[in-house]
């Protein structure tokens, strides 16, 4: 007869060879992502912008920013934070790259003060300081073996265009974008291969003058309530102003500087990925509208020369012509499209239903409201930024949009990062599983996405570090690393030890778990 003792050994024996079968089989469902799935030469580095990491808005010579006035004035952000001092990279910067080179990224995407550059725009001197700054961060780089990516136009504009002539409202800001493009290509370009000439003209649009919360605070009802502008015309003047001011300062890059220099030039766009928020027609027709009217808005004349069909069918004779001459100029104007992604929505129907109005949804472009959750089911894992969710494989749809519409146009992801839902204190801080896994995520989707055809060059995480957030400053933490706002010491969090581990072992698998 069989002892219990022998029976109960036998039994426990049985549980661990099935929970070892089960653990086995569910780690073989887990994706996984390494180093390997990406070619030799794929750039992975970081993202930052001047505004948000240099601070020293007043030093050696810097004229003010349409961002230093905007944040100046009370309650135009969250505690009023300002990036008077940011993350005072104009003086850390030593530092800093030397934490780039710890990470192991090739490259490094950053972006020029304009005000630092040109204070008065193309109204006065060139600032011999700023310039020699720039060099410094170049040429130090270069020394490590990390690429400068540099974004020549983030947000930030010296008050003076803003003040003289309404800024990209005008077509006068063309000449100065060109000018101040001129500069930047004289002066950095023989060690600058990789130019973006303008960050995401879709969301600074948005913010400045469809909702009217980023400087100059123009818009009109039911999109917000300023004390003037437009918000259903304003969006598409300056839009359109940006992306001549590309094309002639792509021109003139082309004529002047790229034979000898050799490097390429793109812009980058903001691009989120839509679902349909219901299964039936309208709904597939709103996400189709939502890419038209946020991203081919911005794409499709540098591309293909005009705006999207879809927008002038919908807009008319509001949404600006180009000339025959403007169309030559824009249609080809990049050597890339540079894609900044971090979440998805689901797209709902404002033109055939009342849907909108009743779920009293702020109203977005292309007759379409955003919604982040379907029967109370949200997408995914809430972020710190409202409305971001972590959704991953709308990375790989978003590229897959990209590869029907513009094959054979090269791709960088230039932003893509997590923020945490709470301002974390303590250890928490530092242990930031959930970027971790945000990150692993989203490059398993991107892989996905070039073994089906996308012609992704390269992915920036965003960020290099904790910076200023526009409107909501120091609380919103994208940052690999971690800012002591009081000491301004930098901490590796966990994910900037990982995304370094993930870099230099290309074998080495980072499976990933759900969230
Ligand atoms: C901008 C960044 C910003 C990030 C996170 C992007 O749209 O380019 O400057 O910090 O989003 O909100």
């Amino acid at each position: 007869m069989v002892q219990p003792k022998t029976l109960l050994i036998f039994f426990l024996f049985l549980s661990l060879l099935l929970f070892i079968e089960t653990k086995h089989n569910h780690e073989e469902e887990e994706e996984v992502v390494n180093r390997s799935m990406f070619p030799d030469d794929f750039i992975f580095g970081v993202s930052t912008s001047a505004y948000q990491v240099e601070g020293a808005y007043l030093e050696d010579g810097k004229g003010l920013s349409n961002w230093d006035v905007f944040t100046h004035l009370p309650a135009n952000t969250v505690r009023g934070q300002n990036g008077d001092v940011a993350d005072d990279h104009y003086h850390l910067y030593m530092e800093d790259i030397d934490k780039l080179e710890y990470l192991g990224v090739n490259a490094y995407r950053l972006s020029i003060s304009w005000s630092r550059i040109l204070p008065r725009g193309r109204f006065g001197e060139v600032n011999p300081k700023g310039v020699l700054f720039y060099n410094n961060i170049i040429d130090n780089m270069l020394l490590k073996g990390i690429e400068p990516f540099v974004t020549i136009n983030h947000f930030d504009i010296p008050q003076e265009l803003e003040d003289r002539y309404g800024s990209w409202l005008s077509p006068q800001m063309q000449e100065d974008f060109v000018h101040f493009a001129k500069v930047c290509f004289e002066k950095f370009g023989d060690r600058v291969k990789k130019w973006v000439t303008i960050n995401e003209p879709n969301i600074y649009t948005q913010f400045a003058y469809m909702y009217g919360t980023f400087s100059p605070m123009r818009c009109s009802l039911p999109f917000g309530n300023c004390s003037a502008g437009n918000s259903d015309l304003e969006p598409l003047i300056a839009a359109h102003n940006m992306l001549i001011s590309h094309a002639k300062a792509v021109k003139l890059y082309r004529e002047q500087f790229q034979p000898k220099q050799g490097g390429i030039v793109g812009l980058v766009a903001n691009a989120f990925h839509y679902e349909p928020y219901t299964d039936d027609i309208f709904s597939y027709q709103a996400v189709e509208r939502s890419y038209a009217f946020n991203v081919a808005w911005i794409f499709d004349p540098l591309i293909h020369g005009d705006y999207p069909p879809l927008m002038r069918k919908y807009v008319g004779n509001d949404l600006p012509k180009f000339s025959k001459q403007e169309k030559k100029l824009l249609k080809g104007s990049v050597d890339f499209l540079g894609v900044n992604h971090y979440t998805t929505f689901y797209a709902i129907d404002c033109f055939n239903s009342d849907e909108c109005t009743l779920m009293d949804n702020r109203p977005n472009r292309g007759f379409v409201a955003r919604a982040i959750a379907r029967d109370g089911i949200p997408m995914g894992d809430q972020t710190g930024v409202s409305g971001f969710q972590v959704v991953p494989h709308g990375m790989e749809k978003v590229l897959n949009y990209f590869s029907m519409r513009y094959p054979n146009t090269s791709i960088y992801i230039t932003e893509n990062g997590y923020c945490p839902p709470n301002h974390l204190e303590g250890s928490e801080m530092l242990h930031d599983f959930k970027r971790i896994e945000f990150h692993k995520a989203y490059l398993a989707a991107l892989a996905n996405a070039m073994r089906k055809g996308a012609k992704v060059k390269g992915y920036f995480a965003w960020s290099f570090m904790d910076n200023y957030e526009w409107l909501k400053g120091y609380n919103t933490t994208f940052g690999l690393y971690y800012v002591d706002r009081r000491t301004m010491q930098r901490k590796a969090r966990l994910s900037a030890k990982w995304y370094k581990d993930f870099i230099e072992n290309a074998e080495k698998s980072s499976t990933i778990s759900t969230f």
